[in-house]
């Protein structure tokens, strides 16, 4: 048996969970900082570190509390090292090896992106490899293919924006507010699709990179020619549009990928993971193919620490450990059985 406290601090959500054996989650304690930054329309660094510095004691403690765990009963301690917000992510860090060093556990480092990717199993731990996951997060837009525990490849890519970065900045042009994904994916709901026509960038025959730049763009100077023009722009089916763009584009990559690949499974993570519409059309098109699609409850999709107290575990079970010297990498690459 594991009993492994995990933290996360690398945005703007402070988190600590309590899990045991990768499965059951006894607590998972998410303290947002979103009523801090709206105000702001997006995550100001330095705020979010100070907040996390105010926050992490208490997360932690109401972790334990409500798991009814003592410091003494963990096996382990881990954190998320990176990538994200350098300041942010010290925080976490810093917590998790002082937590390491005073009661002598062992310290596991984890890479973010691979938390994501285990909210999936923490619902589904006899997963089959191989998998394709699609992560699509505010930072990130990556299709990874996954052999085994820990064997990452990612083998397509945003070339610009991340699809949340896109959906986070319509929302803001359309006068939405922040975090723009939820809302976009609410007024998008009563929208028309096909009403006003937008690009879908696929790139180069075969590739599995992404691109989205183009339809923000294509989407801001639409809302501005109509402004210019004194014509009225119906808000709803713009975001419908913008949202059936995106996603076209994220399920016939992750498709394309599955072919390339010859994967039977397929698993969504990251916060955009929680889009209706894409869930929906994945889960379509995955029964048309008789894949087998995963994806984690909404509140597992955004950050949070239960993922990353599940991805631990299975290095927990390799002894993958990490020493006092761990320290926060902003850019950190998800490869093969490193963090
Ligand atoms: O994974 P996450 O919580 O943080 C990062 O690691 O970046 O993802 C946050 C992103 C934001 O851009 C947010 O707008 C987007 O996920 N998001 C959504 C939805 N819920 C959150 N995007 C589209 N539809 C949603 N329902
Ligand atoms: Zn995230």
């Amino acid at each position: 048996m594991a009993l492994i406290l995990a933290i996360e601090t690398s945005c703007d959500e402070t988190s600590a969970a309590v899990v045991r054996d990768g499965v059951d989650v006894l607590s998972n304690i998410i303290s947002s900082q979103i009523d801090v930054h709206k105000k702001f329309g997006g995550v100001v660094p330095e705020v979010a570190s100070r907040k996390h510095l105010e926050l992490i004691n208490g997360v932690i403690r109401e972790a334990l509390d409500s798991a009814g765990v003592d410091f003494g009963w963990l096996d382990a301690v881990a954190v998320t090292s990176g990538p994200g917000l350098v300041g942010a992510l010290l925080v976490g860090v810093s917590a998790a090896k002082a937590i390491s060093y005073a009661r002598d556990i062992p310290l596991i480092a984890i890479n973010h992106l691979e938390g994501h990717i285990y909210a999936n199993f923490l619902a589904n731990p006899g997963l089959e490899f191989p998998l394709i996951c699609l992560v699509v997060s505010g930072g990130h837009t990556d299709l990874v293919i996954m052999k085994g525990h820990g064997n990452y490849r990612v083998v397509g890519r945003t070339r610009d924006d991340a699809a949340g970065e896109a959906f986070d900045k319509v929302a803001r042009t359309l006068g939405l507010g922040y975090p723009g994904g939820p809302l976009v994916d609410r007024l998008a709901a009563v929208g028309n699709p096909s009403a006003i026509p937008l690009p879908r960038a696929y790139l180069e025959e075969g590739s599995l990179d992404f691109s989205f730049s183009g339809l923000k763009s294509a989407v801001i100077n639409y809302l501005h020619r109509a402004r210019l023009k004194g014509e009225e722009v119906n808000p709803a089916d713009l975001a419908a549009g913008f949202q059936k763009a995106v996603v076209d584009v994220l399920v016939d990559k992750t498709l394309e990928a599955v072919e390339q690949f010859r994967a039977r499974t397929v698993l969504l993570a990251g916060g955009v993971a929680a889009n209706r519409l894409l869930r929906e059309s994945m889960r379509e098109a995955a029964k048309k193919r008789g894949l087998r699609l995963v994806y984690p409850p909404g509140v597992l999709c955004t950050d949070n620490a239960a993922m990353i107290a599940c991805a631990a575990y299975y290095r927990y079970l390799r002894g993958d450990f990490s020493d006092l010297a761990l320290n926060a990498v902003p850019g950190l690459e998800l490869v093969n059985g490193n963090n």
